[in-house]
């Protein structure tokens, strides 16, 4: 792949219809991508050390976040997604910053991500939506 090029693009079929975690996961690619781009143009410690806090920063908050969101709304599948987000979240704490290392770390972490959105946020936007329409019938 050419360098230069975002490797790492949220895509519409990504979308799930819920106007808050489509922004936050549209976000998560661009940090996503970002690392990426700075790690092949063998960016400085600082860079990448910047762009990685806030990669990390935002995985937080983003995790944290949704697990509030889906207790408040009483999901019964947030043990599940507690789950998935702590493993993620150990791959990036472990991630090595240099190539190739740095590289399959973060293409692991995009495919984790995708895997997740289309799975159980999808499984959850869907219960969501069908609780709430049984709520206001
Ligand atoms: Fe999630």
């Amino acid at each position: 792949m050419t360098a230069g090029q975002d490797h790492f693009q949220w895509k519409e079929r990504f979308a799930l219809g819920d106007e808050r975690l489509d922004t936050e996961h549209r976000y998560f690619f661009h940090l996503i991508n970002e690392l990426y781009l700075a790690i092949e143009a063998q960016r400085g410690e600082q860079v990448l050390a910047a762009l990685y806090a806030a990669l990390r920063g935002y995985t937080e908050i983003h995790f944290r976040d949704e697990e509030a969101y889906l207790a408040k709304v009483g999901y019964p599948e947030l043990q599940q997604q507690i789950l998935e987000h702590g493993r993620f979240l150990q791959h990036l704490k472990e991630m090595p910053m240099a190539a190739p290392g740095a590289q399959a770390a973060l293409a692991f972490m995009r495919d984790w991500l995708i895997e997740h959105i289309l799975g159980s946020d999808q499984e959850f936007v869907r219960w969501h939506q069908g609780r709430g329409s049984r709520a206001n019938p």
